[in-house]
Formats: C-alpha cells, structure tokens, sequence
C-alpha cells in the first residue's frame, strides 16, 4: 500500500492577545491509500484544525506534512490553493453556502 498523507511532529499555534492556543501540539500520523480514517476526540481537542492542515487550507506552525508524499508544509496560499483544486475533497461540518447564489450560479 502507498502513504497518500504523512504528518510529522506537525503544531498549530494561535496567538490569541498575549497568550497562545496550541491546538495542534506534536502530531505524527500515517495514513495509505485507501485506508478508510476516523479522528476522534473530545471538542477542543484540534481536530478540526488537524483537518484544515491535513485538506491544506492552513499551514503548520511546525512540523511537515506530506501529501502523495510530497512536503506542502511551505507551500503559500496559491501553491495550497492549486493543490486543493486538484487533490482534495472536503465535506464542511458547516455549509459554507454563498448567501444570494444558487448552485447552478457559482
Ligand atoms: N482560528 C483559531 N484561533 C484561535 N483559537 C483557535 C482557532 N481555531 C481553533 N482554536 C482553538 O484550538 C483548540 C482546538 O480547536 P478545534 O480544532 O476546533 O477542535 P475540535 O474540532 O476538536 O473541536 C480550541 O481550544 C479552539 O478554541
Ligand atoms: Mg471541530
């Protein structure tokens, strides 16, 4: 089987005022192609921002995630956005729906 997402040591820190939240503190997961994954947690836990790192709509603050083994950890936000154009497929918990457009519009 190939490893189709790899995270090492991966961090998410969110300076809220003088403190920070870190989220996300140290991860290492592996994950092969056609592995069916559930992340499971208390809330607040960070998975849902282990998720956005894992779908590249974030960077990590530390630490190196790959997809298709290929290192996105610095890739900027054209980079992440062309690579989640082409590669992922992100079910929201939310609806992310535009107000005033139809399905057919966007
Ligand atoms: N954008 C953000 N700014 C500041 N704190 C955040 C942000 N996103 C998440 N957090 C904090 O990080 C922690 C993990 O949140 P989250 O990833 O949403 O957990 P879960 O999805 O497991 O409920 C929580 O303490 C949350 O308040
Ligand atoms: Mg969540």
């Amino acid at each position: 089987m190939s490893e189709i997402i790899k995270l090492e040591k991966v961090e998410k820190h969110f300076k809220m005022g003088e403190s920070v939240v870190k989220a996300v503190d140290g991860i290492d997961v592996k994950i092969e192609r056609g592995d069916f994954v559930a992340i499971v947690g208390p809330s607040g836990s960070g998975k849902s921002t282990a998720m956005n790192l894992v779908g590249s709509l974030d960077s990590p603050t530390k630490g190196k995630i790959f997809l298709d083994k290929k290192n996105i950890s610095d890739f900027d936000e054209s980079n992440l956005a062309q690579l989640r154009g082409k590669k992922i497929g992100f079910i929201f918990q939310s609806f992310n729906l535009i107000q005033n457009l139809t399905a057919k519009e966007i």
